[in-house]
C-alpha cells in the first residue's frame, strides 16, 4: 500500500552523502602512504588511473564547504588503511593521520557528522604480498589498524561503519579490483568463503573492541544489499530467490547481527566443498559481537529464476548483475524495471521492499550508505544539468518516508557521492556526484568543482528535511 499520511523524516535523520578514499583522494603515493592493492591494479582499459581521482586530497577543505552549503548533516567516506599504516602493519604515517584528523575537524567545523568506513576495497599492497585476507593473521592486521583508528580518531567520530560491501568483495572480487587468490589453489570457491570468514572474524572483533575503547560510539556493517525477487510464482523460482537473497544479503548480516552463517549458505558451501574452516574461539567471537545499526548500500534488486543445471549461466560481471549457479539460481532480468546508462536496473519501490525486509529480519536501525545513479554527466556553460539524477533521488527518498511510515527505523540517507569520483571498473566516465569535478578519463583538466542542479534540489530536499521533493 501507498501511504498517503505520510510520517516525517525525524529529527536528526542524516541527511548527506558518500565516497571512499580511493576513489575519490587521489594522492595515491604521497605525503607517506604506501600503495593499495587498488594502485596497483590492472585498471579496466580505457579508463584512468587512481593517482588523482577527484584530488579531494588537496581539495577537502573547499568540498567540505560545498557540502556544507547543501546543508550535509553527515559525509560518509572512507580511511585508507595504506595511508594510515603504509606496510599494513606496523609503522603509522603521521601525515596519514594528520590528513583524517584535519577531515574530520572540518566536518565537524560545519556540524556535519563524519560517518568513517574503516575498510573500503583498499588492502594495503604491503597486506596482499603476506597473503592478504586469505592469511589468519588478517583478522589480527585490521584489528591493529581499527585500534588505531579508535585511538585517534575516536574522540570526534560517533559513527562507524567495518567493512564496506563485504558482500562484493566476495561475489564480483575482480570487477572491484580486489581479488586475491594464492598460487597452487585447488578449490577457489573454499578459498574465496575462508577469506570471507576471516573479514566476518575481523569485523566481529572490530565491532566488540570498539564498543570496548568507545562506549559512546555506534559501528555496523555496510553491506550492498539488494532484495532478491522470483522471476514467477513457480515454486522452484522462489526458492531460487530464496537462495540468491541467503547467498548475496543474509549471509553477511546473519552473521554480524546474530553470529552464525546462514543455514542456506551453509549447506551450499557443504554442497562444493567450500566451508570455511573455523579457528579456535571463532564462534564465541561471532556470537559475542553486536552491531548499533545496519549500514546498507542500496541501487537495486535482483531477480532470480531456477536453474535446473542445464544450461550455461550468464556470468556476474559487477556488483548489480546477478550471473547465476548451476542448480543453485539463475539471474534474470527483470522486465518491469528501468535501467540507468550503465546498465544498472532502477527500483525505488524494491528500495521500500529492501528497508522492510531488513528491518523484520533484524530490528536493528538503518543507515543508508549508498544509493546512486551513475550517467554521462556534461559540463555546459558552467552548469550541469542532470534531471535523470534528481529523479532517481526524489524517487529513492520517496520510498524512505514510506518505510518509516511502514514503521522501520531509519538513520539517514548518504548517497553515491558527494562529489564526482572514479567508479570502481568504469571510469570517471561514469559520474555520480552532486558536485562535479572538471577532468576527464585521461586530461586532468581544471579540477575545479561546478555545483550541479541536484546539488540545489538536494539542498533544498535537507532543507525542508526531505518534505520538499519537487524540483
Ligand atoms: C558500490 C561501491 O559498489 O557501488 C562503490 O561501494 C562504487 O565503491 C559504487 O563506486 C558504484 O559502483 P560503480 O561500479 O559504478 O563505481
Amino acid at each position: 500500500m501507498l501511504h498517503k499520511n505520510l510520517k516525517p523524516f525525524p529529527n536528526g535523520f542524516f541527511w548527506g552523502a558518500s565516497t571512499s578514499a580511493y576513489q575519490v583522494e587521489g594522492a595515491s603515493l604521497e605525503d607517506g602512504k604506501g600503495p593499495s592493492c587498488q594502485d596497483v591494479k590492472m585498471v579496466p582499459e580505457g579508463t584512468s588511473d587512481l593517482t588523482v581521482c577527484a584530488d579531494h586530497y588537496h581539495h577537502y577543505q573547499e568540498d567540505i564547504a560545498l557540502m556544507a552549503e547543501m546543508g550535509f548533516h553527515s559525509y560518509r567516506f572512507s580511511i585508507s588503511w595504506s595511508r594510515i599504516l603504509p606496510e599494513g602493519t606496523g609503522r603509522i604515517n603521521p601525515q596519514g593521520i594528520e590528513f583524517y584528523s584535519n577531515l574530520i575537524d572540518e566536518c565537524r567545523k560545519y556540524g556535519i557528522e563524519p560517518i568513517v568506513t574503516m575498510f573500503h576495497f583498499d588492502m594495503p599492497a604491503a597486506l596482499d604480498e603476506r597473503g592478504s585476507w586469505s592469511n589468519r593473521e588478517s583478522v589480527e592486521w585490521f584489528l591493529e589498524f581499527a585500534r588505531i583508528l579508535f585511538e585517534n580518531f575516536g574522540d570526534r567520530v560517533k559513527y562507524w561503519l567495518t567493512i564496506n560491501e563485504q558482500n562484493m568483495l566476495t561475489l564480483v572480487g575482480p570487477a572491484i579490483g580486489s581479488l586475491f587468490i594464492p598460487e597452487g589453489c585447488t578449490n577457489q570457491m573454499k578459498e574465496i568463503y575462508q577469506q570471507n570468514h576471516h573479514q566476518l572474524v575481523a569485523q566481529a572483533k572490530a565491532m566488540e573492541l570498539c564498543h570496548k575503547m568507545l562506549p559512546e560510539a555506534k559501528i555496523g556493517p555496510a553491506p550492498n544489499i539488494s532484495l532478491v525477487y522470483a522471476a514467477t510464482c513457480k515454486p522452484e523460482d522462489v526458492l531460487a530467490a530464496q537462495n540468491f537473497n541467503a547467498i548475496r544479503n543474509w549471509l553477511y548480516l546473519d552473521m554480524a547481527v546474530y553470529g552464525v552463517y546462514n543455514h542456506l549458505v551453509w549447506s551450499y558451501l557443504e554442497a562444493h566443498d567450500a566451508c570455511p574452516v573455523f579457528s579456535e574461539g571463532d564462534e564465541d567471537v561471532l556470537k559475542n559481537a553486536h552491531p548499533d545499526f545496519i549500514g546498507f548500500n542500496y541501487y537495486s534488486t535482483a531477480t532470480a529464476e531456477a536453474d535446473n543445471g542445464g544450461e550455461e549461466t550468464e556470468t556476474t560481471v559487477d556488483q548489480q548483475s546477478a550471473g547465476g549457479e548451476a542448480g543453485v539460481y539463475k539471474g534474470y532480468h527483470n522486465p518491469n524495471l528501468m535501467k540507468t546508462e550503465f546498465g544498472w536496473e532502477i527500483d525505488p519501490i524494491g528500495f521500500r521492499a529492501t528497508m522492510r525486509e531488513l528491518y523484520s529480519r533484524y530490528r536493528l536501525p538503518l543507515l543508508v550508505t549508498e544509493n546512486g545513479l551513475g550517467a554521462y554527466d556534461k559540463l555546459e556553460d558552467g552548469k550541469i544539468h542532470d534531471p535523470y539524477r534528481i529523479q532517481y533521488l526524489r524517487e529513492h527518498i520517496a520510498q524512505i518516508q514510506q518505510a518509516i511510515t511502514d514503521g522501520v527505523d531509519m538513520l539517514g540517507y548518504n548517497p553515491w557521492s558527494a562529489i564526482d569520483l572514479i567508479s570502481t571498473h568504469e571510469g570517471m566516465k561514469k559520474r555520480y556526484g552532486l558536485i562535479y569535478v572538471d577532468r576527464d578519463e585521461f586530461d586532468l583538466k581544471t579540477l575545479k568543482r561546478y555545483r550541479k542542479d541536484s546539488f540545489y534540489w538536494y539542498k533544498k530536499v535537507i532543507a525542508t528535511n526531505g518534505e520538499d521533493l519537487a524540483d
